[in-house]
């Protein structure tokens, strides 16, 4: 089978699929006053789609599926959904973000799934911070789950926080995270805040560029590490010293979109390209049964045709992305 190539010799084993746009914090720089259904909005993909959906990504040689919202783990079958996943033959990698407000609860079961890695989001490790950015108190229970699924043996566990200008960019929040990972197999990233349709007041106030924490790491004697093909797209830091690494996120920097090695399914079943191009396509008409399969591989291999070489995002176009809980982060 055809692989997926675009004309500018990325190829895509990475795709990023949404599976609801619901969620229920309310994070300053994606949906402050939290999720509004919109009235008369169609549904998002059912089990049935989404299984259909998969399976033709798997023919087309996608090894890695990352499952993203909103919060992913609001949605009842959420388990079931993963399981159908991990059935395909071609995908291998099957990995969560989440914002980990039940974690505490989910995470023996995310171990007995066999999930192969999860992203959860931690802005700030001061419970106070973290309340103020996310709206919710949760800091505790997603701590306790991360401990738990330690203790079950899972490995592959990265925390994400957005970098954000007098809220968590101090010497004092990089000690804390530091700390925190000297001691425990983690990864931790700071992800740039990025410009999105609805953010540009609280991008204006918060944003702030990566390289005050780029600097840190270098004062710290990190070291950057070589990326991998169907690795995410932040710069790694290594030190002897600690057990868990660290990452930056910068959207911004040049060159970005050059190691693009992934794709994005809404939640309604939409190909993104870039999650911040205007091109999208629906799938949907073509999930509804496993015999349009052929179909459905055709328009996605004639859409990536139209893949960009980059976005425009340091020329303030955000695309069709209101916020990231749109289309998956
Ligand atoms: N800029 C940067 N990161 C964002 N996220 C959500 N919105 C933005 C934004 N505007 C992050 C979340 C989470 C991941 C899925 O995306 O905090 O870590
Ligand atoms: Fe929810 Fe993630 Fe958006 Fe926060 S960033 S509101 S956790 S979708």
């Amino acid at each position: 089978m055809e692989k997926l190539r675009d004309n500018f010799g990325r190829s895509f084993p990475y795709i990023r699929l949404s599976i609801t746009d619901v969620c229920n914090f309310k994070c300053g720089y994606c949906l402050p006053n939290g999720y509004f259904k919109p009235s008369n909005a169609p549904g998002f993909l059912d089990i049935s789609e989404i299984n259909n959906l998969v399976d033709a990504l798997s023919d087309l040689g996608v090894s890695k599926i990352r499952i993203t919202g909103g919060e992913p783990t609001v949605r009842k079958d959420f388990f079931d959904i993963i399981k159908i996943i991990k059935n395909k033959k071609n995908i291998h990698n099957v990995v969560i973000t989440t914002n980990g407000y039940k974690l505490n609860k989910i995470a023996e079961q995310i171990v007995d799934t066999k999930i192969n890695g999860i992203n959860i989001s931690i802005d700030s490790l001061n419970s106070q911070t973290f309340k103020e950015v996310t709206g919710h108190d949760k800091l505790k229970q997603i701590l306790e789950g991360i401990d738990i699924l330690q203790s079950k043996g899972f490995t592959n566990i990265k925390i994400n926080a957005v970098l954000l200008k007098g809220v968590n960019d101090t010497e004092r929040d990089f000690d804390a995270w530091s700390d925190f990972i000297n001691k425990k197999k983690i990864d931790f990233r700071y992800i740039e805040l990025m410009q999105t349709g609805d953010n540009l007041n609280y991008f204006n106030k918060y944003h702030v560029p990566s390289k005050i924490f780029k600097d840190y790491l270098i004062k710290n004697k990190w070291n950057s590490i070589d990326r991998v093909s169907d690795a995410g797209p932040s710069i790694n830091y290594v030190n002897p010293s600690s057990k868990g690494k660290f990452g930056i996120i910068a959207p911004y920097s040049k060159d970005f979109c050059k190691s693009c090695n992934r794709l994005r399914v809404t939640a309604k079943g939409e190909l993104r390209l870039c999650l911040f191009g205007n091109t999208g396509v629906s799938l949907r008409p073509l999930l509804k049964d496993a015999s349009q399969k052929k179909e459905l591989l055709n328009l996605i291999l004639t859409q990536l045709r139209f893949k960009k070489e980059s976005h425009y995002l340091e020329l303030g176009d955000t695309g069709a992305t209101p916020h990231l809980a749109s289309i998956g982060g």
